[in-house]
């Protein structure tokens, strides 16, 4: 079962130097391929569309200024099971109670800053996909 998805090593991560780190472990699991790569700086319009079902929450402002306060590394990994797998490597949302082992657990704290973005299903990868490499859609 081949899939894509969509990632985000999110400021905090490139800040914090951590990219190699995280990507290190997506690249080891067998049969996974990074097919994109890009450091960017996110427009307010571009984390829009990301986050639309998130406008209007209470974190939503806090979150954009985040997502937009410096680079972001946005990568397509393909493979066997990817989306549930990275989402697996990135933990649960909230770092605190995501499991060491997991990319959130090992190295966050504030849930905010988490480190790292992954598509939570297939048609929500075609459509992130789409707006961060609309070449690739
Ligand atoms: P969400 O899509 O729920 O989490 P995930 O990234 O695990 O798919 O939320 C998107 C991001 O919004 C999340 O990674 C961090 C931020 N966020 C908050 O700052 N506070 C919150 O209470 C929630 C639920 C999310
Ligand atoms: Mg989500």
């Amino acid at each position: 079962m081949t899939q894509r998805t969509l990632v985000l090593l999110k400021p905090d991560a490139v800040r914090r130097g951590l990219t190699g780190e995280i990507i290190s472990r997506i690249e080891r699991k067998a049969g996974w391929q990074i097919t994109a790569l890009e450091l960017r700086t996110l427009e307010r319009a571009t984390l829009e569309q990301h986050y639309a079902e998130h406008v209007g929450k209470p974190f939503y402002e806090p979150l954009v200024e985040f997502m937009s306060s410096g680079p972001v590394v946005a990568l397509i990994v393909e493979g066997e099971r990817v989306v549930e797998g990275v989402r697996a490597l990135a933990g649960p949302t909230d770092p605190i109670a995501a499991a060491p082992g997991s990319i959130r657990g090992d190295y966050g704290v504030i849930v905010r800053e988490n480190l790292i973005h992954a598509s939570d299903s297939e048609e929500s990868a075609e459509r992130e996909v789409k707006i961060f490499f609309p070449g690739r859609a």
